[in-house]
């Protein structure tokens, strides 16, 4: 039950601190010299881009399990895991869509955004869900075991039943969503809820690693992450291999931002792409330890916080892959942003009538825009994606209270809160009465904007 690597690949394991290079990883994925995160580099890559390119494509046409996959599609690009233990559910293969509404909010001329949402849980997880299970599966493990804020949760537990393995859940009780609960659930993990937050999760995760044969499925292992990284090569295959000025992410963990600044540094080296767009990274104004450590700390430490937010997903004070993600950030000459809870719940309700709709972690991409090209940093003609990472039926109780506008009433942002009255749309209850019905129709055509 080691995590040994293959012989035939040319991807070998490095700590990111230390840069020693271990033939396996212990079963915490930390290095066993310095304790820091190891990644996957990669060597002897002889590609032909434009062969790459039309490879990828062609695979699209296949009926072939793995080259229907918006991940395994992709697979020259990520460490080699033999085929019979790949356990996929077609991940990938997310919609870009345009938000022109979002566009003209933001000040910008046009506006798209990449829907991880799409996925088969209904989150960006699965990309790097698929791989890092398969390579559970080839390891030979029964159990596999996340920390989660619940997505990383349900996507776990739906590919370990795929892949015929049991899981185990460690979530922060009460704060998590349903929708991802209900996932876990379903798909049969064994789900403990912890009288701790996320944090607090991870440490008893990170313990029992050591003590037990099961394999670990957070963002740490850099199986997930070469997963994800595929959502950049979708997106940039999506937009004809022209990079776009920006890419704007949520920052929770940090594994996803590391994934996806990884993919475009891996493009841009094998000259997939000739640029580097700028990746941005957002977080909620209440579970900032990133954007502290940039603004506050130049880049120099991390201090970890008692997190706080409405958007659970990214409920998050000590991210593990701070460091992966200030390199990238700092490679692709991105910025970070914070964004208070009153613009989360605007901006979702925002992307929501652009008739796409996301969960409230997704929605610090477009509230994090906003500041950055108020203050100058995204230009009106520059070209720009939001990655949206969770689906709008993710959270519905959120949703339903801001429209309802019990949010925030009784909050100190109550008052900040009144500038989102127009975008609430709370259901009207009235009489089983055509009339009635034709009243409220005439009223809201009246104060429509379209
Ligand atoms: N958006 C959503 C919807 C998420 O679920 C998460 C993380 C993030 C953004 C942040 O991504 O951690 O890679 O920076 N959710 C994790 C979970 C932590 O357990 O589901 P990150």
């Amino acid at each position: 039950m080691s995590i040994a690597q293959s012989t035939e690949t040319a991807a070998k394991l490095r700590c990111i601190a230390c840069g020693c290079t271990p033939d396996s990883a212990a079963r915490d994925f930390r290095c066993a010299k310095c304790g820091d995160l190891l990644e996957f580099f990669f060597f002897g890559w002889t590609f032909d881009p434009a062969a790459l390119k039309a490879l990828w494509l062609n695979r699209k046409t296949s009926r072939n399990a793995l080259d229907q996959s918006g991940v395994w599609r992709f697979r020259e690009l990520l460490p080699h895991i033999p085929e019979e233990h790949a356990i996929t559910l077609r991940e990938g293969n997310t919609p870009l869509y345009q938000l022109p509404r979002c566009a003209r909010i933001a000040g910008l001329d046009m506006l798209q955004a990449k829907h991880q949402g799409m996925n088969p849980t209904a989150s960006f997880k699965d990309t790097g869900m698929t791989f890092a299970a398969s390579s559970a599966r080839h390891g030979g493990f029964r159990w596999v075991a996340c920390a989660s804020t619940g997505n990383t949760s349900a996507s776990m537990a739906a590919y370990a039943a795929r892949g015929n393995m049991h899981s185990l859940v460690l979530i922060p009780e009460g704060k998590i969503s349903w929708g991802k609960l209900s996932q876990a659930l379903d798909y049969g993990a064994l789900t403990c809820q912890l009288r701790t937050d996320f944090d607090g999760c991870v440490r008893i995760l990170n313990e029992l690693v050591r003590q037990k044969p099961v394999y670990l499925l957070n963002s740490v292992n850099p199986y997930r992450i070469e997963g994800q990284k595929t959502a950049a090569i979708e997106l940039l295959e999506q937009l004809g291999w022209e990079p776009p000025d920006h890419i704007i992410v949520p920052g929770g963990n940090l594994g996803n931002s590391s994934a996806i600044g990884k993919a475009l540094l891996e493009m841009r080296e094998l000259k997939l792409i000739a640029r580097l767009p700028k990746l941005s990274i957002i977080q909620a104004q209440g579970a900032n330890p990133f954007y502290r450590c940039v603004r506050e700390f130049g880049g120099k430490k991390l201090e970890p916080m008692t997190a706080d937010t409405m958007a659970t997903a990214i409920r998050i004070g000590n991210p593990a892959s701070w460091k992966k993600a200030l390199r990238v950030l700092q490679a692709t000459g991105g910025e970070v942003e914070q964004v208070t809870e009153v613009e989360i719940a605007a901006a979702k309700a925002e992307i929501g009538a652009d008739g796409v709709g996301c969960e409230p972690a997704s929605a610090v991409t477009l509230a994090g825009l906003k500041k950055l090209t108020k203050r100058g940093f995204v230009k009106p003609g520059e070209s720009v994606v939001l990655i949206l990472t969770g689906h709008l039926l993710k959270d519905p109780d959120f949703t339903i209270k801001f429209h309802r506008g019990e949010m925030f009433a009784g909050t100190p942002d109550d008052e900040d809160a009144r500038r989102t009255k127009p975008l609430q749309r709370a259901p009207v209850v009235m009489e089983a009465d055509l009339g009635a019905v034709i009243a409220a129709l005439d009223r809201a055509e009246r104060s429509s904007s379209r």
